[in-house]
């Protein structure tokens, strides 16, 4: 292991230890100054039970309690049945065990979609000297029409184009403010991808390009910050992630960080959506971003089955 790695490892396992240590010690002062003040032994040790119990769920299961989210679309367009498979933030290196994203992606190779869309943070912008050992895992993927993907927050280091290169090598075709036309079973239609919105990089207009008005348009954002710039577009299908669905909730909130500038972010944090005639899902994601925690914010695999009209 060179001296790069091991720098990296030893700050990864550092920036932890220090933050579980951190919370460690919020924790036992307030549970502390609680049997103190409250003289409430049975109440303290109960709280205490709670909270460890909330932890080792929100540490050891939550975060491999996958879950596969079903949904039908129809449009007013000509086109029989598209099956989407939309995943997305898979931090890969950050703190998922291998042998889970395996598994994750024998289910998806097994529901045999069209096309697999990945809205960005493929890697974790901590371990990007790692690639190769990560992208020979994203290889595995199989779509019978094509992969495509965007970029993330996390993507974007200076290991960008070494990413880029590998990603292209497994066949899945990254859009950075540009499109792509699709032909299937007769009906043409165009795969849009923007850099992220969340750190400014996006180009809609740029992404636009060429393609007529009133054709199907299905567009790729990391994050769904790109709603502010849909009106009046006439976006079809928006697919978005970066929200990691809040990661860590606590019962009838949305999320306790926003991730996001964007005012409406709490209300589009994960799920299917409608803003005029345009459809915009926001997926969970796979991975986890600064702390291995996930709480009532499950991992998720998005199936979105697609249809028009029927044709004549
Ligand atoms: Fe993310």
């Amino acid at each position: 292991m060179n001296d790069y790695l091991t720098y990296q490892k030893h700050t990864r396992y550092t920036h932890f230890i220090i933050k579980a240590c951190f919370y460690f010690i919020i924790i036992s002062v307030f549970l502390i100054s609680f049997l103190i003040y409250q003289k409430a032994k049975f109440l303290g040790i109960s709280f205490f039970i709670l909270i460890s119990l909330i932890f080792t769920y929100a540490y050891f299961i939550e975060p491999y309690n996958l879950k596969v989210s079903e949904h039908k679309i129809n449009f007013n367009f000509y086109f029989s049945q598209i099956k989407i498979i939309h995943i997305s933030d898979l931090h890969l290196g950050a703190f998922l065990k291998e042998k889970w994203i395996k598994e994750v992606i024998h289910k998806i190779n097994q529901l045999q979609a069209d096309f697999i869309f990945i809205t960005g943070d493929l890697m974790d912008r901590r371990k990007q000297v790692e690639i190769d050992r990560y992208i020979s895992i994203l290889g595995l993927l199989r779509a019978k029409s094509g992969i495509y993907a965007v970029l993330g927050n996390h993507d974007q280091s200076k290991e960008i184009k070494e990413l880029l290169n590998s990603l292209e090598k497994i066949k899945i075709k990254v859009l950075i403010n540009e499109s792509e036309k699709i032909s299937l079973n007769g009906f043409h239609f165009w795969i849009l991808g923007v850099n992220d919105p969340y750190i400014g990089r996006d180009n809609l207009k740029l992404a636009l390009e060429g393609i007529p008005e009133d054709n199907f348009k299905l567009l790729l954002s990391h994050s769904p910050d790109i709603l502010r710039r849909i009106e009046s577009k006439k976006i079809n299908l928006i697919l978005a992630g970066h929200t990691h669905g809040g990661q860590v909730r606590l019962p009838f909130f949305k999320t306790l960080i926003p991730f996001s500038t964007y005012k409406e972010i709490n209300y589009y944090s994960s799920g299917l959506f409608k803003i005029k005639d345009s459809w915009i899902y926001v997926n969970r994601g796979l991975g986890m971003d600064n702390l291995p925690f996930r709480f009532l914010s499950s991992p998720e695999i998005t199936v979105l089955k697609i249809s028009g009209k029927k044709l004549e």
